[in-house]
């Protein structure tokens, strides 16, 4: 056992500078052990106390962990990025080990008119159930079907949306050259296999991915895709997944510095628990978090799932963490995310081979899967944040928060756009949020009023911020809303960007 003197003549030590021997410890000691000892008996708390040992001569340099620069992508790995993006497919291995796992559980050809019915019939019940509130769902991946439904319907779109987030990642400086990832919930494996494929086109990185999940029957389905899709010596290992339930998890039992934790689709799922126990169970888990590591929430783009992540994020900041992005909290306050409904599209996919086979029938389109939609958020331990502009002190700009009070009026303001287009083509309506507004703001634009002068609105990324000239503010009864009116005399431009 460590003693506790031990650990606070350690932890005071570390406080007052950077590097210290392990033997100038000993005097203030009242066991005066080897130093060899004292290594043994500190070494499994040194991560925790974020500090590592080297040899030095007969002793030992304890020494605060530094922080690993971020991944930067070179040209030619951006460029074979781009590549895979551009095909909007699933590589053909996997795509051919999903069509071979089937016939292989079910001991019948993929083509037998049957199999393709139950599949469907799996499908359709995944989606119905999907869609009632979570404590009704009874969604638990225990017989076949309902994971071969998965693979042929969910997995495909997942796992290109996970390769769009770990682009997003490597542009926020938040991968690091050597990773070890954690996926919380990986049914059949979709991020760990997604991080294989990305970092099989990176040039010097490299992870080691563990991985929770509870259902039988998808880790059997993950265990052959990793089989079939990955190989000894790849940049990325993936480890066999913890059997395990992620309410009970005893967090002894997933590795300690995690750099990257994944919950993707997953904490919607948990049901009979309040938002407190769901937030209790994230923070459970960030305690095997590396001081500078990140959390990855991921949450289907539907009003009801992702309006509950934001109020997860919030729940998560108020216990210590810093939300990094999406969300900029320009005016410094804490939002109110009650009704907040805001998510990040991609390029939708091409259907693989077999959502073509199944929507070969009627009403095609319930087995087509192909957008990309979802609700995320970032989060870490230190104060990162993507975004860390204010709105400056004396800026003539409107707090969103004051809306209601100058509806038929024109206003200035200073917000992110928070969606992409939620209109049609000929009006488009894009969500905004300064981080005060209490009722959802909407930006409307009709298409023949977008000028060289406002169209950052239209072509500026999910998040950016945007300092807005001139909009009439109308109030929407119907959805007790705010909309700002965007036209030919407005201005739109990202904050300190001078207007040629
Ligand atoms: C919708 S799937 C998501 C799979 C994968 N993460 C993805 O994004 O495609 C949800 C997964 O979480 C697992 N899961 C749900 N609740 C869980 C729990 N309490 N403990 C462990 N796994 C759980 C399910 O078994 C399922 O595999």
């Amino acid at each position: 056992m460590t003693d506790k003197q031990l650990i606070s003549t350690i932890k005071y030590v570390a406080g007052t500078k950077p590097a210290f021997l392990l033997s100038e410890i000993v005097p203030y000691l009242e066991k005066k052990h080897p130093v060899e000892k004292l290594l043994t008996l500190i070494t499994p708390l040194l991560d925790e106390l974020n500090l590592e040992a080297k040899k030095a001569g007969t002793d030992y340099e304890i020494s605060r962990k530094v922080p690993a620069a971020p991944y930067t992508m070179n040209p030619a790995e951006l460029e074979r990025q781009d590549a895979f993006f551009a095909t909007r497919r699933l590589p053909p291995a996997l795509e051919t080990a999903i069509e071979q796992y089937i016939p292989r559980k079910v001991g019948k050809e993929l083509a037998d008119p049957a199999i393709l019915e139950r599949l469907r019939r799996a499908i359709v019940a995944q989606k119905s159930d999907y869609w009632k509130p979570t404590h009704q769902r009874s969604l638990q991946y225990t017989k076949a079907y309902h994971v071969l439904g998965y693979l042929a319907y969910h997995f495909p779109v997942y796992y290109v949306q996970t390769q769009h987030l770990l682009a997003m990642l490597a542009r926020d400086g938040l991968l690091k050259n050597s990773m070890t990832i954690l996926d919380a919930g990986t049914g059949p494996g979709v991020v760990p296999l997604a991080i294989a494929d990305f970092y099989s086109r990176l040039d010097g990185a490299a992870a080691t991915v563990y991985s929770v999940e509870r259902s039988e029957e998808h880790i059997e389905a993950f265990m052959y895709l990793r089989e079939q899709c990955t190989q000894k010596g790849d940049k990325v290992s993936i480890k066999p997944p913890l059997k395990a339930d992620l309410t009970t998890l005893d967090p002894a039992k997933i590795p300690q510095q995690i750099d990257l934790m994944v919950f993707s689709n997953v904490l919607n799922e948990i049901s009979d628990v309040s938002m407190d126990q769901r937030a209790d169970l994230v923070m459970k888990l960030a305690g095997r978090l590396a001081p500078d590591g990140t959390i990855l929430i991921i949450e289907p783009a539907e009003e009801a799932n992702s309006s509950q992540l934001r109020l997860l994020s919030l729940a998560l900041k108020k216990r210590g963490l810093t939300i990094h992005s999406p969300c900029s909290f320009i005016w410094g306050t804490n939002c109110t995310p009650d009704r907040c409904w805001s998510f990040a599209t991609n390029r939708n996919i091409q259907p693989t081979r077999l959502m073509g086979v199944l929507a070969s029938g009627e009403e095609p389109f319930r087995y087509l899967n192909i957008d990309i939609k979802y609700t995320y958020v970032v989060l870490r331990k230190d104060a990162k944040v993507r975004d860390s502009y204010r709105v400056p002190m004396g800026s003539r700009v409107l707090r969103l928060s004051q809306i209601r009070r100058h509806v038929e009026k024109r206003i200035n303001l200073i917000a992110a756009k928070m969606s992409g287009n939620l209109g049609d083509a000929k009006t488009l309506v894009f969500k905004l949020c300064d981080g005060t507004a209490d009722v959802p703001v909407y930006a409307v634009v009709p298409a023949y009023h977008v000028t060289p002068e406002n169209e950052a609105l239209v072509s500026a990324p999910y998040g950016t911020i945007l300092e807005i000239e001139s909009v009439l503010v109308r109030h929407n009864p119907k959805h007790d809303a705010y909309n700002v009116l965007v036209s030919r005399n407005t201005a739109i431009q990202k904050p300190g960007t001078t207007k040629e």
